[in-house]
């Protein structure tokens, strides 16, 4: 490790965080919510508003602006014709009725570390190692689009171009009409070679704020099993119908609502449940329902419950639709494995964040980063800052812009520190 070659004056200036502030904030204005929050999904007017804003901001600054054919929006600047590229960035998108931070904060920290280290090196005659590049990845979120992480597994080669496309979203739209619709279907890019790929991001959760620290480096990531369970019943009338011939889907998907939450109660924090979504057919208050579907999430560190559960849930949605006189299918499982994060990017990050005076610790990821696919590809990073009461995929998610700014410096370390190798 080459610590001691990071010149003390690569570091983030006032009018360096000013500018991102200001980044910052023209990206919490579109798509602002009136509780302070951010409703931006995947290529929505909103999306396309924010996604020209960004390239024109990244434009000005001097980053060459490609956008692939997923949608993932590239800021290049080059340095060193030929070499490897040190990408940095997270996502643009948010859930319905969101937070401002998630993702945003990932995309623009990185956006504004880099103008101000290329600038730096410029001025200082430095030479790097590495080229920059910041990039917006294309539905992180996973809301309007399944699955999450689409635009990083298309980069990865995780998912094809044909697979990602074929997205569709609750009315039928393709992620390939939707992305021509706001004029972000790219073209094919040359192989972009990565020496690494670093993310900033809230940490949606409570350890950081709990234990007092300024900056996660997480070392892994929770493995996480989705599903899609669909009941099909038979659609009648509430009144009449006797209720010993019902075949109601939507008392089915309750069941199954419930018993999601009873595992965890059973199993403790090692495993979180939930239920986020359902959908009925034909949703009449006076109708029976016909058909119900369920989004149902298993996640935890401990990838054999999760096999384990992936087989006993089965039969008991067996069980519920005898019960019920439905049908069931079990729908687009999709099985995320447990994660690690490479340790000696872990550890360097942990080291620098001593080295400029902020306290930092390992910690575990639940949530779903862009970073994860990259992991299967380059070595890769995520960096957490803390969030206030853990709260997320929230209007009211918040972070302190000093809590901000200390992400900032960690990254301008890690950066000045890989690209001076
Ligand atoms: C989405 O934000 C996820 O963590 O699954
Ligand atoms: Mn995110
Ligand atoms: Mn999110
Ligand atoms: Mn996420």
């Amino acid at each position: 490790m080459s610590t001691s070659s990071i010149p003390a004056t690569l570091r983030m200036t006032p009018r360096d965080y000013q500018a991102f502030d200001a980044l910052f904030e023209l990206s919490s204005r579109i798509g602002a919510t009136a509780a302070g929050g951010l409703h931006r999904l995947t290529a929505s007017a909103e999306d396309q508003q924010v996604r020209d804003a960004f390239c024109t901001w990244l434009t000005r600054q001097g980053f060459d602006v490609k956008i692939d054919e997923i949608g993932n929006i590239f800021g290049l600047i080059t340095l060193r014709p030929g070499a490897p590229w040190l990408l940095c960035g997270s996502h643009l998108d948010s859930q319905p009725l969101g937070g401002r931070f998630d993702g945003a904060y990932g995309v623009t920290a990185a956006a504004a570390t880099l103008v101000s280290l290329a600038r730096q090196l410029r001025e200082q005659n430095e030479p790097a190692q590495y080229n920059l590049a910041v990039v917006n990845w294309t539905n992180e979120e996973g809301a309007r689009f399944q699955p999450s992480l689409i635009g990083s597994s298309f980069f990865t080669g995780a998912v094809t171009l044909d697979e990602a496309l074929a997205c569709t979203d609750a009315d039928g739209f393709t992620l390939d009409a939707a992305l021509q619709a706001i004029g972000y279907r790219g073209t094919a890019l040359p192989p972009l070679p990565l020496r690494a790929y670093l993310e900033l991001h809230v940490e949606q959760g409570p350890h950081l704020e709990q234990q007092r620290k300024q900056i996660g480096v997480v070392t892994e990531t929770w493995a996480a099993l989705k599903w899609q369970v669909t009941f099909r019943g038979e659609q009648n009338h509430t009144g009449p119908a006797l209720m010993s011939r019902r075949r109601d889907a939507l008392l089915a998907a309750a069941q199954t609502i419930v018993a999601v939450r009873a595992e965890a109660d059973r199993h403790g924090e090692v495993l979180h449940t939930s239920v986020g979504r359902l959908a009925t057919t034909p949703n009449s208050p006076n109708v029976v329902t016909s058909e119900a579907t369920v989004w149902i999430e298993f996640r935890s560190a401990d990838e054999a419950l999760l096999h384990q559960l992936r087989a006993s849930f089965s039969q008991q949605m067996q069980s519920i639709a005898l019960a019920t006189a439905t049908d069931v299918s079990l729908d687009r499982a999709q099985f995320r494995p447990r994660q690690q994060l490479d340790s000696l990017l872990a550890q360097r990050a942990l080291h620098l964040a001593e080295r400029i005076g902020l306290s930092a610790i390992p910690l575990r990821s639940v949530a779903g980063h862009d970073a994860i696919s990259l992991s299967y590809h380059c070595p890769s990073a995520l960096l957490f800052v803390p969030s206030v009461g853990g709260l997320s995929h929230n209007e009211r998610e918040f972070t302190a812009t000093e809590d901000l700014h200390r992400g900032l410096d960690l990254l301008m370390a890690l950066l000045s520190d890989l690209l001076l190798e």
